[in-house]
């Protein structure tokens, strides 16, 4: 390797480090001048090249500036985690193999690396052993790929060929989901032709819980969608009871669980996914509790052949199957990194208690969140079962002043949403950073953020003549 090459991958690992480590001092959200600064990036395709080295420094000059913290302990959105430093290594060290991981042949290390990373992920959340599965982009993709395969099954026993044939003339097949399914899983079901409304919509509790007793008739075309997580809420669809609908139907179960799911590497919670063993197949995400950085998820279907037959791809010059696992068997790319590696070395750093310590410390600072919320007068609305906080602060303007004050303050970073019609601050912990004394900074800038905002709102009663 060329001295250049060499001066500049230090130097990216040298500002990477300060990046990570300028995270504990600096706001969770970019300042506005960092922002408005991207606007130096936006110029003309440069007519010749340019030395890396300054290519590099630009970036990081205008780009580091400008990222949200999502990396770091305080960063409560979207139910994302910061990267465990074994996986950023390891994601480092398998970019530079730049391994096109699709046939085991040709890139052995990678392909048996995600063999292993599959098996182990299997024992963590408590799977059969013997599933098939594909790393991909995150639990959208995760849908779309285990979808595929029920699919494939689905049609398959009604005598249609649906890789050969496409959906037109298809049997029909009927897809059932709870009214508070993810929009991504609807997203799936649109790209793989099924409609994104085409679909039985089963109604839920109030806690986003789809309603067993309101099932509709199931039969051996029909797809059934729980969901292990809500993203509001963190709430579970009764995954066991819809598997005694759907086994006896001949049913296919598929399982969201791009969060959830990992509450079975816990054994105080896996009580809240029972059931989701039975389920023909599963979407869950890398990137989210496992703390991998992006993009990672993980698509996992129980019928080895249904995955390969929705997948699997075949040309004169690629090598024939290998009596090893080729990855792109199970995936929808050919060409892809070697996503499974960070999985890997996620699992190998934590072991079976790392990942059961991380879950669970996440969820008991969630408890803690809500205490020190609910102390503070404000209103939870969900039962805090996992590792979500929905808290209200009063009327919907009230709750989005507060949410857009704690935004900007910087300490933390929590997004908003609407809980069936009420208007909420989320709070998500999934970051193994996350310590206890950042909960409780972060917990009291909430409040804070919160006791200006009803104080606004009782001003501003009080001015009305
Ligand atoms: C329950 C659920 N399903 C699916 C998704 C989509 O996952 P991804 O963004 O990794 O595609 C999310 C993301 O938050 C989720 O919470």
């Amino acid at each position: 390797m060329p001295d250049t090459s060499r001066a500049l991958l230090t130097d990216a690992a040298e500002r990477a480090i300060r990046y990570l480590e300028g995270l504990d001092a600096r706001g969770v959200a970019p300042s506005a001048e960092a922002v408005a600064r991207l606007a130096q990036l936006d110029v003309p395709l440069p007519d010749g090249p340019s030395d890396a080295r300054d290519v590099l420094a630009e970036l990081d000059a205008l780009g580091s500036p400008a990222t949200m913290a999502m990396a770091g302990a305080r960063f409560f959105g979207f139910v994302i985690g910061g990267a465990l430093p074994a996986a950023v290594a390891a994601n480092w060290l398998a970019t530079a193999w730049d391994q096109n991981t699709g046939r085991y042949d040709v890139t052995p290390s990678t392909a048996v690396l995600e063999h292993v990373a599959l098996r182990w992920l299997l024992d963590v959340l408590r799977l059969p052993n013997d599933c098939a599965g594909g790393f991909v982009t995150g639990t959208t993709v995760a849908h779309v790929t285990a979808l595929a395969a029920a699919r494939h099954a689905v049609l398959a026993r009604a005598g249609w060929n649906v890789e050969a044939d496409g959906l037109f003339g298809a049997p029909p097949i009927t897809v059932v989901v709870g009214a508070e399914a993810h929009p991504t899983l609807l997203k799936a079901l649109g790209v793989l032709g099924l409609g994104r409304s085409r679909v039985v919509t089963v109604p839920v509790d109030g806690q986003g819980r789809m309603r067993a007793d309101a099932l509709p008739p199931l039969d051996a075309r029909t797809i059934v969608v729980a969901q292990a997580g809500n993203v509001n809420t963190g709430a579970f669809d009764p995954v066991a009871e819809i598997c005694d609908r759907a086994e006896p139907a001949g049913a296919w179960v598929h399982v969201d669980g791009a969060f959830g799911l990992w509450a079975r590497a816990v054994p105080q919670l896996a009580h809240l996914a029972d059931g989701a063993e039975r389920a023909d197949s599963w979407a869950t995400d890398g990137h989210k509790w496992l703390n991998v950085p992006y993009d990672s998820g993980v698509a996992i279907v129980r019928d080895a052949d249904a995955l390969r037959g929705a997948m699997s791809v075949s040309a004169e010059y690629l090598p024939t199957a290998s009596v090893q696992r080729d990855p792109s068997e199970y995936t929808p790319e050919l060409s892809r990194r070697a996503r499974g590696v960070d999985v890997w070395a996620a699992l190998r750093s934590l072991g079976r208690s790392g990942v059961a310590e991380l879950v669970e410390r996440n969820c008991r600072q969630a408890r803690r969140f809500a205490d020190v919320l609910r102390e503070g007068g404000f209103e939870i609305l969900n039962d805090v079962v996992l590792n979500q906080v929905l808290v209200s602060f009063g009327d919907p303007e009230a709750t989005r002043r507060a949410t857009a004050a704690l935004q900007a303050d910087g300490t933390c970073w929590c997004g908003g949403t609407v809980w069936q019609g009420r208007t909420a601050l989320r709070i998500s912990v999934s970051s193994w950073a996350t310590t206890d004394a950042d909960v409780e900074r972060s917990a009291e800038a909430i409040v804070r953020a919160g006791k200006q905002s009803t104080a606004m709102n009782s001003n501003s009663r009080h001015s009305i003549p």
